[in-house]
């Protein structure tokens, strides 16, 4: 079954009987994993209530366009924007005639106007209708524009009618939803990635750390986010923003960090080590602010738990990815590490060039496995994880597309 993990949908809801049909659509979209949001138009709440809708796609149903309470909420264009599908089930022909039309009359269509997103129409209406001139000029200019028709099927109609204009099933509706989407690489695939620098505490206000940005595990999160796959990402102190769909937890010691990498152990299917754990700690931090009654002063450090290694040699060990940031020999360290640390993949990047690398928006590596390497040039942090996603998706992951 395609999945639909991570995916936003926006399921607008047109008059027609058939719209006690989305009902069902909303609940065989969720159980692929899509996030429904519902838009209904004045004529569908003649038909089913948006209370119902409401509750199955576990997000406030819109109605209106000009609704100051809802635009101080998610907005017209936020709507639009949010959507990485616009599915309307049922299309009436009222409907489709209106979009046809570029008319901006209610908010559906006018989502349907603003958004950069695939839409798709699922239509339902009596055969005539359906067969009727207008209705079929209607089509031909919206599929022209690349819009996407979904259906409908023929056969015995609500009021009696035999033949097209029957709207598809909830699950084939679904199930045509989720080919709409390609490059879904690792489809439903968890994984846990961790990002940024740890701090070791000395006192309650000093802290060791090191100067990782996060730029680079925060790229890959996205990148993996937009694969499809259900991303936790465990991150550092930054200063970035948590990628759309990537769910963060936020950490500060190394210990912190392998905590909750852990606990993630046995849910996920992939581990990615992109954080610059600090390899040492203070033995004992200090419970108060130390004074500087001293001319010199020394702190006692203890090796931190290796988090990748950990991961790589745990029962419940998923695929395994680390890094290897190396000023020399690049590879000969980097394989050294895959083995030493039982890993599955080694990303390697060589930091004594500082146009990439550490706090760069650039990076150029070398990703290394047992059976062989392959370099990738230096490239934008953005540009290079979706290549290193398809790589690890490639390399591990069957590709089922
Ligand atoms: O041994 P080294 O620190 O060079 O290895 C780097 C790799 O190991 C990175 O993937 C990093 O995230 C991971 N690592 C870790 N826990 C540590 C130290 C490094 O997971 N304590």
């Amino acid at each position: 079954m395609k999945q639909l993990s991570n995916r936003q949908i926006l399921l607008g809801v047109t008059g027609g009987i058939a719209a006690y049909k989305s009902a069902e659509l909303i609940r065989r979209l969720k159980d692929r994993g899509a996030d429904v949001r519902v838009v209904m138009t004045a004529a569908a709440m003649e038909f089913i209530t948006p209370l119902t809708l409401q509750a199955l796609s576990g997000n406030p149903v819109h109605t209106t366009l000009l609704d100051p309470e809802a635009e101080a909420g998610m907005g017209h264009i936020e709507l639009a924007r949010w959507a990485d599908l616009i599915l309307v089930a049922p299309a009436s022909a009222d409907f489709m005639a209106r979009l046809a039309n570029g008319r901006g009359d209610d908010l559906l269509t006018t989502l349907c106007l603003a958004t950069a997103a695939p839409i798709a129409l699922a239509p339902a209406m009596n055969q005539g209708m359906w067969r009727d001139a207008a209705t079929q000029a209607n089509i031909h200019t919206l599929t022209e524009r690349g819009i996407s028709l979904f259906g409908p099927a023929a056969g015995e109609q609500a009021c009696g009618d035999i033949g097209p204009g029957r709207m598809l099933e909830a699950e084939e509706l679904a199930a045509l939803a989720a080919n709409m989407f390609n490059h879904r690489l690792l489809d439903g695939i968890r994984l846990t990635i961790t990002a940024g620098p740890t701090r070791e505490a000395i006192d309650p206000v000093r802290y060791i750390s090191n100067h990782s940005s996060g730029k680079m595990g925060y790229a890959l999160a996205a990148a993996a986010a937009d694969a499809g796959a259900i991303v936790t990402l465990i991150s550092g102190p930054t200063n970035l923003a948590c990628p759309e769909r990537v769910t963060r937890i936020d950490v500060i010691s190394a210990q912190n960090m392998f905590d909750a990498t852990i606990a993630t152990l046995g849910s996920c299917q992939l581990f990615i080590g992109c954080a610059a754990v600090a390899d040492y700690r203070p033995t004992n931090a200090a419970d108060q602010k130390i004074k500087k009654d001293n001319e010199t002063m020394q702190i006692e450090l203890v090796r931190n738990p290796d988090i990748v290694k950990t991961v790589a040699n745990h029962e419940k060990r998923p695929i395994t990815v680390g890094f290897a940031a190396e000023t020399q020999d690049l590879i000969k360290y980097a394989r050294g590490k895959l083995e030493r640390k039982n890993l599955d993949l080694i990303i390697a990047n060589d930091v004594s060039n500082t146009n990439i690398g550490f706090n760069a928006s650039d990076n150029a590596v070398t990703a290394i496995w047992k059976e062989g390497e392959t370099t990738i040039p230096q490239m934008g942090k953005n540009q290079l994880s979706t290549q290193l996603i398809s790589l690890i998706a490639n390399q591990f992951f069957a590709v089922k597309n």
